[in-house]
């Protein structure tokens, strides 16, 4: 793994900290774009390397792309649902869970055979969960370990649509349903425990699709055809999360984050930071391209509270859970995750990773088999113990959150896995070494 260093802060931020572009949109714009009719317009893309596969196999599947400014613009050409080539070489989604699971939905209803694959850590990643529900609406889906691991192989199927109630809160299982759906006989209806995040039906109503929704219950019909839209990606709230969480545990700080999407679905994080009593302002709040957004200015408590977050508001902020534990091991008494055994199947296992990087800045933590049970430290820098060996992942958000413990150190930390960033926050290690430097 490669590392970065990351010295202790010894300022308050006080600082205007512009994220990337939302990375869930980001995906969905490229891919719902190849199957419109017409020129979408992207602007504000995130160039990172999970949505540059998503881009990259639309291209090979003979949609045409084109890229202005280093990716300020995009512009995809869309001929229809019906328009894809067969691939000529095995679809390559790298660390992408959003790319191969969504793909997945939408090449099983294509005329041709397609292969996808991805890096160590996706082939280790849970595809029955897409395999099942698409084989039930008649698609043909291979994969190694009985049809569970990708490599995942799709031969030509008659789709139809069916009732189905899904067994976890995934968005990216929903949004493969849907794509499917598009294509099936009859309309399907998806029923989610857990609300999980929106962006999906969101944009698909913008470009055109009629979808009704009531409740945790989404119908979707067959479409003839879908029209291309112009779209303004909105900052990411899941990378915008570790500039709050520094807000947060740096003494005296004053964070502003500019045009952050803050979709009730995704901002669980806003919540949860408010209720261990950080200061957070949302300015300038207004309706982009369908979602909405806002200016979010942090400011580090006073005192910075323990709390329990469980149920319904895990999927609101599953992402950020790794940089809330940060934040969680930094406040005043003992602070629990619970109903979040789906970390468990992300870029890594973030429970296991989280307790052992937890263990390695001096905070005591008990591992649940859905959470994490964390003694704060009411303040007390981080102190990192020698004898513990940072996990092995390929997990750009650990790699981020101990970046951020690390401004919070009794010492200067070796951050592992900076190569992992990238798929998310390509300018991260940028930010961290400006804050270092000075009052930005
Ligand atoms: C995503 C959904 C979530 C999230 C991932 C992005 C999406 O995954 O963790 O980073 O874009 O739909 P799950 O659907 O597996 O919960």
């Amino acid at each position: 793994m490669k590392q970065f260093i990351v010295s202790p802060l010894n300022h308050p931020i006080k600082a205007t900290i512009s994220v990337p572009a939302d990375k869930s949109i980001s995906h969905r714009s490229v891919i719902f774009g190849a199957i419109s009719n017409g020129r979408t317009e992207i602007k504000n893309l995130l160039a990172s390397e999970d949505c540059l596969s998503t881009l990259k196999i639309m291209q090979q599947l003979g949609v045409e792309v084109n890229v202005f400014n280093n990716y300020e613009s995009v512009t995809v050409y869309g001929k229809g649902l019906r328009s894809f080539v067969e691939p000529k070489n095995i679809l390559n989604c790298g660390n992408s869970g959003t790319t191969i699971r969504l793909i997945t939905g939408l090449l099983s209803a294509q005329n041709f055979l397609s292969v996808l694959t991805g890096d160590d850590s996706l082939l280790n990643r849970p595809m029955g969960r897409v395999v099942e529900p698409l084989t039930l609406m008649g698609a043909k889906i291979f994969g190694r370990e009985h049809n569970t691991k990708a490599p995942i192989v799709i031969t030509p199927g008659v789709l139809h649509g069916i009732t189905y109630e899904m067994s976890v809160s995934s968005a990216q299982v929903k949004s493969a349903i849907m794509l499917a759906a598009l294509y099936a006989k009859g309309e399907t209806k998806i029923v989610e425990k857990e609300k999980s995040r929106d962006h999906t039906e969101r944009m698909l109503t913008a470009f055109g699709a009629k979808i009704t929704q009531e409740k945790n219950e989404i119908v979707i019909g067959p479409e003839q055809s879908l029209e291309a839209q112009s779209i303004q990606v909105p900052s990411d709230i899941s990378s915008a999360a570790f500039f709050m969480a520094a807000g947060s545990i740096i003494p005296g700080s004053e964070v502003i984050i500019p045009k952050v999407l803050v979709n009730p679905t995704r901002s669980g994080i806003i919540t949860v930071l408010k209720k261990m009593g950080v200061k957070v302002e949302l300015t300038n709040k207004k309706d982009v391209s369908g979602e909405p957004i806002a200016d979010l200015f942090i400011t580090t408590p006073s005192e910075l509270l323990a709390t329990e977050v469980k149920g319904s508001t895990i999927p609101l902020l599953i992402d950020e859970i790794p940089i809330l534990c940060i934040v969680m091991a930094q406040a005043k008494g003992k602070s629990v995750i619970k109903d979040a055994k789906e970390l468990r199947f992300k870029e890594s296992d973030r429970i296991k990773t989280m307790v052992t990087v937890l263990k390695k800045l001096g905070v005591e933590v008990n591992e649940l088999e859905d959470g994490l049970e964390i003694n704060g430290l009411n303040g007390e820098p981080f102190k990192i113990d020698p004898d513990i060996e940072w996990p092995k992942h390929f997990d750009h958000r650990i790699a981020m959150s101990v970046a951020i413990a690390a401004l919070k150190c009794t010492e200067p930390v070796n951050v592992p896995g900076s190569e992992w960033i990238s798929t998310s926050f390509p300018s991260f290690e940028k930010i961290i070494s400006k804050l270092q430097v000075a009052v930005v």
